[in-house]
Parts: C-alpha cells; sequence; structure tokens
C-alpha cells in the first residue's frame, strides 16, 4: 500500500505555497457561503427576512473575498487536475438567493469552468425539516429541500492523464452517474458545523484520482478530506486560517494516525 501523508498548514489559502503549479490532481472543498453577521440573520426569524437585496450584496461581496484563493486553486490543479467545489443556494424570506451560480461565475473568472454538477441529498435532509405544509397544506407554506451540490471544474485546456479502471459493479456505476447523489449526512458529534459528508468525499477521491496523487482542500475545516483521502492512499494538503479549528483538525488527524497505526495500517505524518 502506498504510504500516503496528510499535512493541514495553519494558514490563508491565498498563498498555497507548499503546492506547486499543477501539483493537485484533484480540490475537495467547501467555501465558507457568508460571514457571521449574515448566518445570524439567514438562522433568524424568516418574518424579519425582508432586504433581500441587501442581504445578498453582504453575500456577493464575501464572495468575491475569497477570489484570490480561487486563483490559487486554478494555478495547483493546472491543466491535469480537478477541483470540486461543494456549494448550495439559499433561501431568504421565502425566496432564492443563487449562490451556487455565484460561486460557478466567480470560479470561471479565475480560470476554472463548470464541467457538470453532481447535486446531493442526505438521509437527514428530510421533508420533516419543513413541517409546515405537512401540518398545514397552503400555498404559502409549500417549499422543497435545497439540494447541496458540488460543481466539477476544470480550466478549459484540461487532458486527463491516464487512470487506472476502477473496480465498480453495475450497481454502484448506476448510482455514481445517477442525477442526484443520496447519501448519509455527517454523523452527529461532527467535528465542523459545515462538514461534506463524507461519502461525498469519498466518491469524488476515487472518481477522479489514482493511489499516490494529491488532494487538496484550501478551506479545510475539520480536515475530513484530508484524512479520508490519505486512508485511500492519497497524499493530502489542507489550508485552515482559524486556529483553533486548524488545532481541532490536527488533532484529529493524529488521532487517526494512531488508530490506523494500532490497526497495523502505515501512513500519515
Ligand atoms: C465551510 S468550512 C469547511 C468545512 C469542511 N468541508 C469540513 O468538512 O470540515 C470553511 C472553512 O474554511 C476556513 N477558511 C475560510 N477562509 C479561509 C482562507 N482564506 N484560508 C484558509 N481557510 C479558510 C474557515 O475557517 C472554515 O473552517
Amino acid at each position: 500500500m502506498h504510504e500516503a501523508t496528510a499535512t493541514i498548514v495553519c494558514g490563508d489559502s491565498c498563498a498555497m505555497e507548499c503546492i506547486a503549479s499543477g501539483e493537485a490532481a484533484l480540490i475537495v472543498t467547501s467555501p465558507p457561503y457568508y460571514p457571521n453577521s449574515v448566518a445570524r440573520i439567514l438562522g433568524g426569524s424568516r418574518t424579519r427576512q425582508v432586504n433581500v437585496a441587501g442581504i445578498w450584496s453582504k453575500i456577493d461581496a464575501f464572495a468575491q473575498s475569497l477570489r484570490p484563493v480561487f486563483r490559487e486553486m486554478a494555478r495547483v490543479v493546472g491543466d491535469r487536475g480537478l477541483c470540486c467545489i461543494e456549494t448550495k443556494d439559499l433561501e431568504f424570506g421565502g425566496f432564492r438567493l443563487p449562490l451556487a451560480a455565484l460561486h460557478a461565475r466567480l470560479a470561471a473568472d479565475c480560470g476554472l469552468l463548470v464541467r457538470f454538477d453532481v447535486p446531493f441529498r442526505t438521509a437527514g435532509a428530510k421533508p420533516s425539516h419543513f413541517p409546515a405544509f405537512l401540518k398545514d397544506p397552503r400555498v404559502g407554506n409549500f417549499r422543497v429541500l435545497v439540494a447541496s451540490r458540488i460543481l466539477v471544474c476544470s480550466t478549459q485546456r484540461w487532458r486527463s492523464s491516464p487512470g487506472v479502471p476502477l473496480s465498480l459493479d453495475r450497481r454502484a456505476r448506476l448510482e455514481l452517474i445517477s442525477p442526484l447523489w443520496r447519501v448519509a449526512a455527517a454523523r452527529s458529534g461532527r467535528l465542523h458545523a459545515h462538514q461534506t459528508p463524507p461519502e461525498v468525499v469519498r466518491r469524488l477521491i476515487q472518481l477522479f484520482t489514482n493511489v499516490g496523487d494529491l488532494v487538496v482542500d484550501p478551506f479545510a475545516g475539520s480536515g475530513q478530506v484530508l484524512a479520508i483521502a490519505r486512508s485511500m492512499g492519497r497524499n493530502a494538503i489542507g489550508y485552515e486560517c482559524d486556529p483553533a479549528t486548524h488545532a481541532r483538525a490536527l488533532d484529529a488527524l493524529m488521532k487517526y494516525r494512531v488508530r490506523m497505526a494500532t490497526m497495523g495500517v502505515r501512513g500519515g505524518r
């Protein structure tokens, strides 16, 4: 088994200096969607959600502030790697805020074009999260779930490197090419409030990389992408700018390494 390593740097991913241009085979990441001031308003009472234009301009300005990181993402994947960005439209006062399209535009401005997107829903995302229509089915109460999606991007000059054939039975292939991935949610007691479902991360790494490739997460959060990549024999580098979050992720990566060592599996540093 390839001896894989996982590293998480405490710092801003607008300069991923330890990664050479074109070195990353795959980025799997979930950028922050909005600042804390907006999180409070989105999570507050719907009757107070009236200034749609105002909230959208804050979300737009926040997304634009991530532009230097998106440029770095384009640099490290070069013309051989793929970049998978988790995103989602938002809801405010009964209106849809098109964050997924905003992220796609931002990526395109930085040279990463969307090849396709993969919507997914987790087992936990049940209609029971929206009980108003179940109790009282009337026009004003009707809403459907907003699915999260992965934007799979590359440069326009992208050429895939020769991959090894994937060992997938017909059922697995059908699930992977289905228009909506259904996966389990991140388990409770998770490490980060916005943790990507681990099954989604696993599938992307399996589909788009080979053993020994480099997987990068510029918004590493819990470090989950790095841990999963390493467990699959891929090297991984992540960046996390918040020191407390970085310390928790580092701790989780160390525990994971000890667990693997106890089980007789080598890899990690
Ligand atoms: C949505 S969370 C990522 C969660 C992650 N996908 C997981 O599964 O745990 C985004 C993370 O990016 C970090 N972050 C935001 N801007 C950053 C930057 N410029 N450089 C590095 N980390 C950043 C935040 O502190 C936050 O922990």
